[in-house]
């Protein structure tokens, strides 16, 4: 059965005073249900009204809108140039599409870094900007190194607001990595600390931790030793689920695309293919054609127009 409808059974008993309360969408409850009965979770990303209408429809579980948006649609070259008021708007486009796809928000490079409660103020602005925005992504390094980020995303725990952690190649930390590398495949203390950083996040109260390129041996242990979810992306399928970018999987852009993707389908040349025949229906006068795509006016009013204006 599909999860968003079984939480609608779940709150058709109303617990507290609304006239509105039933989330006709996933809650973190119902992934937490199918994570413990070892189904595995999809996710993928989505950034603007139609992107998200076809991750909904398809009925993918979680729908990520990450910080990917800058390089994916808004065509910068990293994410760290992407401002908070670009994402907002792209969140709030993503929520406006229906369906049951629980909808986690990424805290973009630069809106948690300065101090913890500016940091706090933007990930509570993210959260009010529409109430499907049911959980916060924040990339952590190892918790050593990253001590601040552990701490930041204890206090968005603590004040309740559910964060989905992100370990492993964090591309906000691009720079500090030097350059997209796969992680915790270097050196012993590179992947005990990986695995450590795992623990911390569980233990600090993160609900689920997305794990980017790390050797699948390594994500698989770190996923038999938490009892939260992991969404693996170039980590291989012993995760408890899988993220994918959408314009990499449905091959929206180029040719291209990283060794972890599985490409389904290649919109990109369907839609220019589709481009192409408009142009030259365009050129060569088929389109539109009379009957199914013109609009008609009555004979009689027609020739009482062409009279008025002498034309006939
Ligand atoms: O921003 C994003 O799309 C992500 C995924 C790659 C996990 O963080």
């Amino acid at each position: 059965m599909n999860i968003a409808k079984r939480s609608l059974g779940a709150f058709s008993k109303r617990f507290y005073s609304s006239s509105k309360i039933v989330p006709k969408h996933n809650t973190i409850q119902d992934i937490r249900d199918k994570y413990n009965a070892g189904t595995p979770l999809s996710m993928c990303t989505a950034y603007d009204f139609i992107t998200a209408t076809w991750v909904n429809k398809a009925n993918c579980d979680l729908l990520l809108v990450g910080d990917s948006l800058a390089m994916t649609s808004l065509g910068y070259d990293s994410t760290i140039t992407l401002s908070l008021d670009e994402f907002k708007y792209h969140v709030s486009s993503v929520c406006r599409a229906e369906g049951p796809s629980l909808v986690v928000a990424d805290m973009p490079f630069g809106t948690f870094e300065s101090d913890i409660s500016d940091g706090l103020k933007n990930a509570i602005d993210i959260m009010k900007l529409h109430s499907k925005v049911t959980s916060i992504k924040v990339e952590v390094g190892s918790y050593i190194k990253d001590k601040y980020a552990m701490r930041f995303i204890q206090e968005l725990c603590s004040r309740g607001i559910p964060v989905m952690a992100h370990i492993g190649l964090t591309p906000q930390k691009v720079h500090s990595l030097g350059g997209y590398k796969v992680q915790g495949n270097k050196s012993l203390l590179q992947m005990q600390e990986l695995f450590e950083t795992a623990k911390q996040l569980q233990k600090i109260g993160c609900w689920s931790i997305v794990i980017e390129c790390v050797p699948h041996k390594m994500a698989q242990f770190i996923t038999s030793k938490l009892s939260i979810p992991t969404i693996g992306i170039g980590a291989g399928n012993g995760t408890s689920g899988q993220v994918l970018v959408i314009s990499d999987l449905l091959g929206m852009q180029g040719e291209s695309v990283p060794k972890f993707v599985k490409q389904t389908v290649n919109i990109r040349d369907i839609a220019t293919k589709g481009l192409k025949e408009y142009i030259t229906s365009v050129e060569d006068r088929t389109f539109p054609e009379k009957d199914s795509h013109t609009f008609k006016v009555k004979d009689d009013l027609w020739n009482e127009f062409l009279s008025s204006t002498n034309h006939k």
